[in-house]
């Protein structure tokens, strides 16, 4: 029996049998592809690409810059009172993800002074064209431009004191892969905000691939892998929710 046991291993090492267990690449490799369905039938306003039982919706393109940076806004989704929420400090490094024309970054930019940043992740170069002649007309010097791509936001490993994303999580092409890499950009400690459109309420006027409900929110940023624990939700703002997560504190030493 022992012999046989011996053997077995031996033909494993020498490549003639295959062992049970796949590679870890592989398997990983499997269950990257596993993370993500494509149905034929959905919202015209999606992707056609689920994640989690939601689907993905379109990225919001170059043209609908001035959207965002439409003077009803404030009144609309108060955005002051968002700002005051996250309890900004001089010093702080601060990453808006999915940055656009630049709108938050730039509120951000004051709160963190003196001796903080806003770092302004985008995939749209055209975006953070916009939002480097945005800074530059105000006099903004504190906020630097990162072009991302659809799974990397180019942040730094442990640089990051608050991540943000608002109204952008949602269209993320890989949210996984996004929030594994932001998760690792944070410092221990480090907070991750998203700023949703209420999916619970029907008379949030916003399109349903664009809403997402504050369980969904949980449910995604939560796994294990990320090291993320939600930490409260604000309820400030008339039409999105406010919900904040904290990347575990490195364990102490000894323990
Ligand atoms: C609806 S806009 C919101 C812009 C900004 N947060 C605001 O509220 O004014 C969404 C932005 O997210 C960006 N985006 C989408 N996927 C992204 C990704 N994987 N990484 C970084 N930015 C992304 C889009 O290019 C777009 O500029």
């Amino acid at each position: 029996m022992k012999l046989a046991k011996v053997l077995m291993c031996w033909c494993v090492c020498m490549g003639l049998l295959q062992a049970d267990e796949p590679s870890s690449a592989s398997a990983r490799a499997a269950s990257a592809a596993d993370r993500y369905e494509t149905r034929r039938i959905h919202d015209p306003n999606g992707i056609g690409k689920f994640y989690m039982g939601r689907e993905i919706a379109h990225v919001m393109g170059f043209a609908g810059a001035a959207w965002l940076e439409r003077s009803t806004r404030e009144e609309e989704e108060r955005l002051t009172l968002l700002i005051r929420s996250l309890r900004l400090k001089p010093g702080d490094v601060v990453a808006d993800i999915g940055a656009g024309s630049g709108v938050i970054s730039i509120l951000m930019a004051e709160p963190v002074l003196p001796g903080g940043k806003v770092l302004a992740v985008d995939v749209q170069q055209e975006m953070l064209d916009r939002l480097k002649k945005y800074c530059q007309n105000l006099g903004v010097e504190n906020v630097e431009p990162i072009k991302g791509s659809q799974k990397r936001s180019g942040l730094k490993p442990a640089s990051v004191d608050l991540a943000i994303m608002v109204d952008v999580y949602h269209e993320f092409e890989y949210p996984y892969e996004m929030l594994q890499d932001i998760s690792q950009a944070l410092k221990p400690g480090g907070r991750l905000v998203f700023v949703e459109y209420r999916k619970e309420d029907p008379a949030v006027p916003i399109k349903e691939v664009h809403k997402m409900t504050q369980a969904q929110v949980r449910q995604e940023a939560e796994q294990p892998e990320f090291g993320l624990s939600w930490l409260e939700t604000v309820h400030v703002l008339p039409l999105q929710h406010v919900v904040i997560f904290q990347k575990q504190p490195q364990p102490v030493a000894g323990q």
